[in-house]
C-alpha cells in the first residue's frame, strides 16, 4: 500500500511544537514577532499573507502586516525594512515575493538583517546552508525534510533526485539531502536523459512548475515522491506529479493539495521562533 504523506497532520504537529515554544518564551517575558510586508495587489500573495497572519495568531506570535501600494519606491521599502531591522519586538521579517517589477528584489532581500531573515533568502543564510551550519532553512525544503523525518524516511545512502534548481527550493533542497548523506542530483530544463535520471531515484522531489510533469514512467518502483508544485486547473488543484498515474508505483507520495503546501507556513512559524530564541540568547 502506498503511504500518502499527510501535510496537514505533520504541519499541525510542527505548529503544536512551535506554540509550546512560544508559550515557553512568553513565560520568560519574551514575545515572538513576525513582520510581513506585501507590496501591490497580487491576489495569490494576498492569500498567502492572510494565511501567515492567521497562523501567527493561532500560535501566539505577534504579527505585523505592512501592505504597501504598488507604486511604493525602493527608498520607502528600504526605510521600512531598516525600521523593522531595528525594532526589538520584531524577530522575523518576510517580504512577500514577487515584488513589483520596479523594485530590485535582490537589493531588498539583502537589506533584511540575516538574523531576522526567516525566509533564509539572504546570501549570508544561503551560504550557511551550503556549509551545513544554519539557523534558518527556506520554508519549502525545511517542510519537506520535516515530512521525511516524521515518516521515518532516511536520505542516508539513497539516490535523491531534485527536479528544479531555484534558489528557494531546488538548490537548498539538494543541500539538505546532501547533509543527510543522500547522493544528490539536481535536474533542470537543460538536463539530458531526465527520465532515466528520475527513474534511478529512491527519493524524487518535483519542483518543476509544470502540472503533471512527473509521470509513472519516470518513477522507480517503491520510490518516495515529493510534489512541490501547485497549479490551479479546470479540474481543481494539481501538482507537478501525475498523482493518479504515479501513486500505485511508489511507496510514499505527497498529495496536492494537503502535502507540502501546509508545511511551508508551519516552517515559517518555526523559523520565527528560532529567530526569537537566538535574538534573546535562549537555547533549546
Ligand atoms: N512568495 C511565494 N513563496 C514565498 C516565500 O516562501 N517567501 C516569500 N517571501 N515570498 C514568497
Amino acid at each position: 500500500m502506498t503511504r500518502i504523506i499527510d501535510g496537514k497532520v505533520i504541519s499541525a504537529a510542527v505548529k503544536d511544537r512551535v506554540k509550546e515554544g512560544v508559550a515557553e518564551l512568553n513565560k520568560k517575558g519574551v514575545t515572538v514577532g513576525l513582520a510581513v510586508i506585501i507590496v501591490g495587489e497580487d491576489p495569490a500573495s494576498k492569500v498567502y499573507v492572510a494565511n501567515k497572519k492567521k497562523a501567527c495568531e493561532a500560535l501566539g506570535i505577534i504579527s505585523e502586516e505592512y501592505a504597501l501600494p504598488e507604486n511604493t519606491t525602493e527608498e520607502e521599502l528600504l526605510a521600512l525594512i531598516d525600521e523593522l531591522n531595528n525594532k526589538k519586538s520584531i524577530n522575523g521579517i518576510l517580504c512577500q515575493l514577487p515584488l513589483p517589477k520596479h523594485l530590485n528584489e535582490k537589493l531588498i532581500i539583502n537589506s533584511i538583517l540575516p538574523e531576522k531573515d526567516v525566509d533564509a533568502f539572504h546570501p549570508h543564510n544561503v551560504g550557511r546552508i551550503m556549509i551545513g551550519d544554519y539557523d534558518f532553512v527556506p520554508c519549502t525544503p525545511a517542510g519537506i525534510m520535516e515530512m521525511l523525518a516524521f515518516e521515518g524516511i532516511e536520505a542516508e545512502g539513497k539516490t535523491c533526485v531534485v527536479i528544479g534548481r531555484s534558489n528557494i527550493v531546488g538548490k537548498p533542497m539538494g543541500m539538505l539531502l546532501l547533509h543527510k548523506n543522500g547522493t544528490v542530483t539536481i535536474c533542470h530544463s537543460r538536463t539530458q536523459n531526465l527520465k532515466e535520471i528520475c527513474k534511478g531515484a529512491d527519493i524524487l522531489v518535483a519542483a518543476v512548475g509544470k502540472p503533471g510533469f512527473v509521470t509513472a514512467d519516470m518513477v522507480k518502483e517503491g520510490a518516495v515522491v515529493i510534489d512541490v508544485g501547485i497549479h490551479r486547473t479546470e479540474n481543481g488543484l494539481c501538482g507537478d506529479v501525475d498523482f493518479e498515474g504515479v501513486k500505485d508505483k511508489c511507496s510514499a507520495i505527497t498529495p496536492v493539495p494537503g502535502g507540502v503546501g501546509p508545511m511551508t507556513i508551519a516552517m515559517l512559524m518555526q523559523n520565527t521562533l528560532t529567530a526569537a530564541k537566538k535574538q534573546n540568547k535562549i537555547g533549546d
